[in-house]
């Protein structure tokens, strides 16, 4: 299963090079070009064994492939300079962006190729996040978590959330972003107004809806195989002051367990009481301002039933 999952990931690689060159020549003997070395870009581009073996699997733990090489950039420009290196080279090879690695079946690895670690970039001096009234400015590489931080400064946050915040704005708005608003405002990749890309040839293009759109719709959602995002605009809304939550949901300091025991005892129970049904769970919270918790308690117990 993991191999023929493998072999399709490595044709999802070879489909990006060719995409650009319309021909795939393999790979030379042993590893990449050498004048690679020779590029300005040569001092970020790491292959020790702990760089590579890093950049070798994912949270999933079941596809491991190592790259030859990491690139460690610090601006957008190394990334389409490496690009562009590997698509003028008579033998490309595989480059993918990695984000924080929390996909599950190898997407962001590049057998035999090179890795690019976004998060890098995000070690530079200046955070590269720019608030404004309407929408954030937020670098590829940075985290959710920390979009979310800057924007709450300005009482201002994303329409659309992920459960999970710890991973990046290249990574995500290459899925989808599923989370407890998009019922209503649609996954996170639809409240996208802008973002920069280095396509398959290096080139660094700012796209929308209105400009480049053919790229821009396919860079979302694109797991990587169109481009690498490099800043998005997002759409930002007036942040809900507080929020209320039903809380079945075991809340600790690192919250893990998700369910509390007693959930975990109920949930068993229904599954022993009718092993073919499905058990679906609603999360639920409630947004409000100006109100008292009285009345928030009454209203969520009224919804609730
Ligand atoms: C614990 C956990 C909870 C999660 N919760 C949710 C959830 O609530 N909702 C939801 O929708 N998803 C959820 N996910 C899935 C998650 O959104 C994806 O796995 C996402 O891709 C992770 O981002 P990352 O930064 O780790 O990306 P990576 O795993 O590093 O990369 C994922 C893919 O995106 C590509 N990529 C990475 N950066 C860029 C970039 N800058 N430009 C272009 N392509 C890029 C990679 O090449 C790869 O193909 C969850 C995953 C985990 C492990
Ligand atoms: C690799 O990691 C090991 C263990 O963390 C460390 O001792 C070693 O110095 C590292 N080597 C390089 C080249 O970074
Ligand atoms: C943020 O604004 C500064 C100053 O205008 C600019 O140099 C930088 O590129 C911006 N960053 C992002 C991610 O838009
Ligand atoms: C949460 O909702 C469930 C179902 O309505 C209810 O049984 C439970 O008492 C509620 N818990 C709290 C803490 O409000
Ligand atoms: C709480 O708010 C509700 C609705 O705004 C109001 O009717 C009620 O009197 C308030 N109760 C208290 C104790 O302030």
């Amino acid at each position: 299963m993991a191999r023929t999952r493998f072999v399709s990931l490595l044709i999802g690689m070879a489909s990006f090079v060719c995409v650009v060159t319309g021909k795939l020549r393999p790979m030379p003997e042993g590893g990449l070009p050498r004048d690679l070395f020779g590029l300005g870009i040569a001092s970020k581009i790491r292959t020790d064994r702990n760089s590579t073996a890093r950049a070798s699997s994912d949270f999933g733990r079941i596809v491991k492939a190592a790259p030859e090489a990491v690139l460690h950039p610090a601006m957008p420009v190394d990334i389409a300079a490496l690009i562009q290196y590997s698509m003028s080279s008579p033998a490309p090879f595989p480059v993918s962006p990695h984000g924080q690695g929390h996909s599950v079946r190898g997407q962001s690895l590049a057998p035999g190729g090179v890795v690019v670690d976004m998060l890098a970039m995000g070690r530079g001096q200046h955070r590269r996040i720019n608030v404004s009234a309407d929408y954030v400015d937020a670098g590829g590489e940075q985290l959710w978590i920390d979009v979310l931080r800057a924007t709450l400064e300005h009482g201002l946050a994303p329409l659309v959330w992920t459960d999970y915040l710890r991973i990046t704005v290249g990574g995500m708005l290459s899925n989808a972003g599923i989370g407890g608003q998009a019922f209503r405002h649609g996954p996170q990749i639809t409240n996208v107004l802008e973002l920069d890309v280095v396509t398959g040839t290096g080139e660094m293009v700012t796209c929308s809806h209105e400009k480049s759109s053919d790229l821009f719709f396919a860079a979302l959602g694109g797991l990587g195989q169109f481009g690498v995002i490099t800043r998005a605009r997002i759409a930002l809304e007036k942040a809900p002051k507080r929020v209320q939550m039903n809380r079945t949901l075991m809340e600790g300091p690192k919250s893990t367990p998700f369910f509390s025991e007693d959930d975990i005892n109920r949930l068993a129970g229904l599954a022993f009481e009718s092993s073919s049904a499905a058990i679906y769970i609603i999360e639920a919270a409630m947004y409000y301002t100006d109100t008292n918790d009285s009345y928030v308690d009454q209203k969520l117990e009224k919804v609730l039933e």
